[in-house]
């Protein structure tokens, strides 16, 4: 953070912040020639754009590597939002990068899902974007042409199920998988749930009349998380190759994470921002309500808050990301059958987007449970590390992206979906206040958001094409086992 260029003729300049990375808070100015940071240090002249950041904290924008927008769920569900208004909803809560899924249906080709989705982010996108993949097949095109090229190409991460009918892959499939993102280096994002116990339990509910959203809570046992949980690290460890555990909700499933890291697995863990807020008891609401807050996992309970906090102060878990799940509380999404959708229909998930970055800010930040630079780290480095974007996203440093977000630590906002730009309808949110909100936010260079404006053009954002994530590229000595089962994988 000390490169500075009297000579440089910048673009923009933001004076007289406070500048945060993962590691460190500095007071320095930012400039920017182009969509680069070329500057950052004290006393930059000032560039034809002069922002003044007195008293506001200068942080690179958020990256957010796990968002559905635009994808029909397994269910076959759409969401609310479009690249577009999911981007610029992104844009106004502080995230200048998102990472989505381009979903896999059985039978349907892997790479004409990616093209697809890859002509929908170009023409929409206001912000900066790369795409995962969710595999759901594990045929020969699948596993040796489509995959390998789209990694090659630079998707470099990919998701995988361990439940829902419709998506998940068995023990066999996932060993199958997991040897190619070994040999591909990609990381693989598990959802962790065990099918068969969900759908045990689900279905004595079902035959007892227990149908109310809360029973989904009661279905997705947190002995479902754990167990999942545990499978996938044991899955990884025969072939020794990184995994990430997406949305972790409960304490068990934590321990299992904690414990396999302890003993130097490339084990990694996400959690999101309605598990550290919200609890069961919200599945509860009368007149459907309920559904609203299903997701899976599901919401748990003030202890499990505790835990995730924890995960996230110790390092357990390395990304915050919001799981923005965009159905409408309507046939279209959440409540297919109206007042008569059971659990088991309601579309699973939760909006997000926006509300992110501002609940770990005002959550973790405002009430002490985590740093400024953790802030940085769980809500963009850590992404931006994990999933290959490092380092043109998710720190202010020259030859970086431009791509910040200038936060007025004190300004109060109370959540609602009257002013949030998601398309949902409603926001689990509502009548929370928040304090800290980004309230300059800059991509690529440009001022996208500034006085509540948004000045982005549909497709003004970028695809980035992803580089080997940080868990892949380390040389480690993965141990003769695993070398053994990786050649036979290969042979
Ligand atoms: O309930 C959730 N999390 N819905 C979104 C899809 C997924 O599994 O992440
Ligand atoms: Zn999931
Ligand atoms: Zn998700």
């Amino acid at each position: 953070m000390t490169k500075r260029d009297h000579m440089a003729d910048y673009d923009v300049t933001i004076r007289g912040g406070s500048v945060v990375s993962d590691t460190a808070i500095a007071m320095a100015d930012v400039g920017i020639s182009g969509d680069k940071i070329v500057a950052v240090g004290p006393g930059l002249p000032a560039g034809r754009r002069d922002i003044d950041a007195t008293g506001r904290l200068v942080m690179p924008g958020g990256v957010d590597t796990h968002c559905h927008v635009e994808q029909l769920s397994g269910m076959g569900r759409m969401g609310a939002d479009d690249w577009y208004s999911a981007s610029v909803s992104a844009a106004f809560g502080g995230t200048t990068t998102i990472v989505p899924f381009a979903a896999q249906h059985r039978g349907s080709s892997l790479s004409q899902v990616a093209n697809d989705y890859a002509s929908l982010a170009a023409a929409k996108s206001v912000i900066d974007y790369s795409y995962h993949v969710i595999v759901t097949g594990t045929d020969r095109v699948t596993l040796e042409e489509d995959l390998p090229q789209l990694i090659r190409s630079g998707i470099t991460s990919f998701k995988i199920y361990m439940t829902y009918e419709q998506l998940k892959l068995d023990d066999y499939q996932v060993l199958d998988v997991l040897a190619v993102a070994a040999r591909e280096k990609a990381l693989v994002m598990v959802h962790a749930e065990n099918n068969d116990v969900i759908r045990w339990v689900s279905e004595r509910l079902l035959a007892k009349g227990h149908n109310a959203p809360a029973f989904h809570g009661a279905s997705h046992v947190e002995i479902a998380e754990a167990e999942a949980t545990n499978r996938a690290v044991q899955l990884s460890r025969l072939l020794d190759v990184p995994i990430l555990i997406v949305h972790v909700s409960a304490a068990d499933a934590l321990a299992t994470i904690a414990a396999a890291q302890a003993r130097g697995a490339p084990i990694y863990a996400e959690t999101c921002p309605h598990y550290l807020v919200l609890t069961r008891d919200e599945m509860d609401r009368p007149d459907m309500e309920g559904a609203k807050y299903c997701c899976s996992p599901p919401l748990r309970d003030a202890a499990s808050q505790e835990a995730l906090w924890a995960g996230l102060l110790d390092g357990t878990l390395q990304t915050l990301s919001s799981d923005h799940a965009p159905y409408r509380f309507d046939a279209s999404g959440k409540l297919p059958f109206g007042h008569a959708t059971t659990f088991k229909q309601v579309a699973n998930g939760i909006p997000g987007i926006e509300a992110r970055l501002p609940l770990l800010f005002s959550e973790g930040v405002g009430k002490g449970r985590i740093s400024l630079p953790q802030f940085v780290a769980l809500g963009a480095a850590n992404h931006a590390r994990l999933y290959g974007l490092y380092p043109r996203k998710g720190l202010i440093a020259p030859g970086a992206d431009a791509d910040i977000a200038i936060w007025n630590p004190d300004r109060e906002v109370t959540l609602s979906t009257a002013t949030l730009h998601d398309r949902v309808g409603y926001t689990p949110y509502e009548g929370m206040t928040v304090r800290g909100w980004p309230e300059i936010v800059i991509s690529a260079g440009r001022v996208i958001v500034e006085n509540g404006q948004l000045h982005a053009q549909p497709g003004s954002g970028r695809f980035i094409p992803r580089t080997t994530p940080e868990p892949c590229a380390i040389d480690r000595d993965i141990g003769e086992q695993a070398r053994f089962f990786r050649a036979l994988a290969d042979s």
